[in-house]
């Protein structure tokens, strides 16, 4: 067996909390209260650890990471440990002076997320008025702090039309990297799949469009994660698991993905209770499907193995009742075809309902989630 590398990337996730309300969120439907997030003395410790297991940088997220009122003490604290800070924010809790402040504890990049191209389609989508045009301040903020800008734009049935609009506006506001990224069905996403699904066509004019951005424009990364429920092979999910990633959550759980709690039986270890080096390397949770040891057919014998590790376990899990089998979005997986059949049927059914997450105080103090429908936009 080859000797484990170190992780290239711890992603902490330092709260659930967050004024936007995505249909897409891919926050578990079980939220961490703010009581039981990690504290500051916790996350500095982490993120000392994780550089001397030689992760190179940390991704601030959330939740919207900007709820924390010690988010520049965690800056500075990765930053001390020696990690490349980069914040993956909303943006509608920043400012000029809160955007400075952080570069001068040691930021050095944002990634701003974007729900649209048009205040319309953005702001319901978001589930908050107003949200597009603070973002659209933030990121010139952002540039006028001398951070580094990525946007990132998450298309779905309703604004996948909007890629050459999107592209546009990530230029004019000076990103060095544009993302478009097609809605993955993870967490709050898989009630509203049939709300979000883009058709074939969408995303074969969508995809054309990148291609002619990408043989045009100079000095600017696009990158491109499409619906892989149209693929034939699977994205490797996380690099592979255990590989490249470690996600703590805001409780302080240790992830080799963002979904993983959703897979029944795992175990996974807490950093309050074992150090990180410990867990990366010998918890039960990120060996389960490390490698390929654990793969059955069709993965096993098949000459990807090593490139796509399986594809992703946590829609192998949602899809096919089970964890170890091939990522259904695999068209040598026996279930790829109920997948496609679903796609299409969601992609062009009338559903245009959203279901959106919303924290509600509940009688202990502790957060609860409460459903709120609301007619998608055109
Ligand atoms: Fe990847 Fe398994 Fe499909 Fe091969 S069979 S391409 S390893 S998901
Ligand atoms: Fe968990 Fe893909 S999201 S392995």
């Amino acid at each position: 067996m080859n000797a484990l590398a170190a992780p290239l990337a711890l992603l902490a996730e330092l709260t659930h909390r967050c004024p936007l309300r995505c249909p897409y969120c891919s926050n578990p439907l079980k939220l961490t209260p703010a009581s039981g997030e990690l504290r500051t003395d916790d996350w500095g410790r982490v993120f000392g650890e994780a550089a001397a297991l030689g992760c190179m940088q940390v991704h601030l997220s959330g939740g919207e990471p900007a709820v924390r009122r010690d988010l520049d003490a965690l800056v500075a604290a990765a930053a001390e440990a020696g990690l490349y800070t980069n914040l993956i924010t909303s943006g509608v809790l920043l400012d000029a002076a809160r955007l400075q402040a952080l570069r001068d504890r040691g930021l050095e990049h944002v990634q701003l997320s974007f729900q649209d191209s048009t205040p319309e389609i953005a702001d319901v989508v978001a589930g908050l008025e107003g949200a597009h045009a603070k973002k659209l301040a933030v990121a010139r903020d952002i540039r006028e702090a001398g951070l580094a800008l990525t946007t990132n734009f998450v298309v779905h049935r309703r604004n996948i039309q909007h890629v050459e609009a999107m592209l546009d506006l990530g230029m004019s506001l000076g990103a060095e990297r544009i993302e478009i990224a097609s809605v993955q069905y993870h967490g709050w996403a898989i009630p509203n799949r049939a709300s979000l699904m883009p058709t074939r066509a969408q995303l074969a004019d969508a995809t054309r469009v990148v291609e002619a951005a990408r043989r045009t424009l100079e000095g600017i990364v696009i990158d491109f994660v499409v619906t892989d429920y149209y693929a034939q092979r699977p994205k490797a999910c996380m690099g592979g698991w255990g590989r490249q990633f470690l996600v703590v959550s805001p409780a302080g759980f240790v992830l080799p993905c963002h979904a993983a709690e959703t897979i029944p039986d795992l175990k996974f270890d807490n950093v309050r209770e074992r150090a990180l080096a410990d867990i990366w390397r010998h918890s039960h949770a990120f060996n389960l499907f490390r490698g390929t040891a654990w793969m059955k057919e069709p993965c096993r014998s098949c000459e990807r193995a090593e490139i796509d590790w399986g594809g992703c376990r946590c829609q192998a899990l949602a899809v096919g009742g089970d964890p170890a089998l091939a990522d259904p979005a695999c068209a040598l997986s026996p279930a790829h075809g109920a997948l496609l059949a679903m796609a299409d049927a969601d992609s062009t059914g009338n559903q245009r309902r959203f279901i959106y997450r919303q924290l509600r105080a509940g009688k202990s103090g502790e957060q609860s989630v409460a459903i709120e429908d609301a007619e998608a936009p055109a």
